[in-house]
């Protein structure tokens, strides 16, 4: 059995290494890796190559960066030959981003099964890119696994057939499960100078919807800076956002060729890090700040409490069961609700149910036709 799976960005690559895995395990499948090439610094891409130990692809369609319109249309373009010449029986396509929707449908047009993994999610707002690949996606897709009820109930809600969805649990939870061991011995720490009982906030930022228009940017950065008074901040700075926040007074850089020491208040900018980097700090912080969408599931897991810099969540169960709180970006709001969280006895939360670090092996033995 030929599965073909698809990978683009950065969360893909965490989503699809659990999946790579468990298939490892079953000598009856012959996968095959596609790279997009949607991701392809070193840092957003090959580190998490590494990392999350994929082997390289076997096919790198190279498609970088563009509108929403060419990146999509360069992986369709790109992808058709490989899968003419390939003739997989079954791809499998992770998550929300362009290479996902564009893979999708390059498969379903000649005639090969689509399996969509985290299938379901909805944030009911048609203005943000993903959830339009959501959307598109899960309309085409043969097999569709649910991380969470939610995503159950919106499919069957949009009329897509009871026997399609799976509700197999989080493969990114198997992905931090698996590789536990590794992410807590991280030197993450050492490197920034952080103290093994020093608090700290990590705060990610990357929706076009908070970055892209200078107003919103404004407003969240004077929130932020004003709640980095009270708790020091880590920020890894994604590739899209770092132009935009050079020269900005309210982030300290490390300075070329200096250390980077996360300072006793203030916002520490820093270059994005690597999978295991990232959740050894995420794990150990007093909270974390963020409009990352797999952050939220990751905090849950990690019991740190979130604070999710958005209208909306496609992932409600990580506010039912986990630690997250959808606070929007309000200024006031942002130091409130931090405030909040700083002063409150810390608590867990709950796992959501599935995600218990087996989501790959249930997927696997759905796409092998036994479902024990
Ligand atoms: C994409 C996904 C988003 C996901 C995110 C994770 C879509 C629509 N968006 O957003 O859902 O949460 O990945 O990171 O697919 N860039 C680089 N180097 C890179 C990649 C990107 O410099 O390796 C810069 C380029 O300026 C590029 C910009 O980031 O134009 C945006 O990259 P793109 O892949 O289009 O979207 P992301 O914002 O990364």
């Amino acid at each position: 059995m030929k599965i073909l799976g698809v990978v683009g960005a950065r969360p893909n690559f965490v989503k699809m290494a659990p999946l790579l895995r468990e298939m490892a395990r079953h000598p009856i499948i012959e996968p095959i890796l596609v790279h997009t090439g949607q991701h392809y610094d070193r840092e957003m891409s090959e580190r998490f190559f590494s990392d999350l130990e994929i082997p390289p692809p076997d096919v790198n369609l190279a498609v970088g960066s563009g509108s929403h319109a060419r990146q999509t249309a360069e992986v369709i373009k790109r992808l058709e030959p490989v899968l003419v010449e390939r003739r997989p029986d079954v791809v499998i396509v992770v998550g929300d981003v362009n290479s996902t929707f564009a893979a999708a449908l390059t498969a379903v047009k000649l005639g090969i099964p689509v399996a969509h993994v985290e299938a379901g999610l909805r944030s009911f707002d048609r203005t943000m890119p993903e959830e339009i690949n959501r959307l598109l996606t899960d309309a085409i897709a043969q097999f569709l696994f649910v991380t969470e009820e939610s995503g159950r109930e919106n499919l069957l809600r949009e009329g897509v057939a009871p026997q399609k969805i799976f509700f197999v649990g989080n493969v990114m939870i198997d992905a931090l499960e698996i590789l536990r061991p590794k992410w807590e011995r991280s030197s993450v720490f050492d490197r920034f100078g952080i103290g093994s009982g020093s608090p700290y906030a990590v705060l990610t930022l990357h929706r076009p919807s908070n970055v892209d228009r200078e107003e919103a940017l404004e407003a969240l950065l004077a929130g932020l800076a004003a709640f980095a008074r009270e708790i020091p901040i880590m920020f890894p700075v994604h590739p899209r956002v770092r132009s935009r926040l050079n020269g900005r007074a309210e982030i300290h850089w490390a300075k070329e060729g200096t250390e980077a020491r996360l300072p006793a208040e203030g916002i520490l900018g820093a270059d994005p890090l690597g999978y295991l980097d990232f959740l050894a700090l995420a794990g150990r912080a007093r909270l974390v700040l963020t409009d990352s969408g797999g952050l939220q599931e990751e905090a849950t897991v990690l019991g740190v409490p979130c604070l999710t810099l958005r209208a909306n969540t496609e992932r409600p169960a990580t506010v039912t069961y986990g630690t997250n709180r959808v606070i929007g970006t309000h200024p006031a709001r942002i130091l409130e609700e931090g405030r909040k969280a700083l002063a409150a006895p810390r608590s867990s939360g709950k796992r959501p149910p599935l995600w218990d670090g087996k989501a790959a092996r249930r997927i696997v033995q759905v796409l092998l036709g036994d479902q024990r």
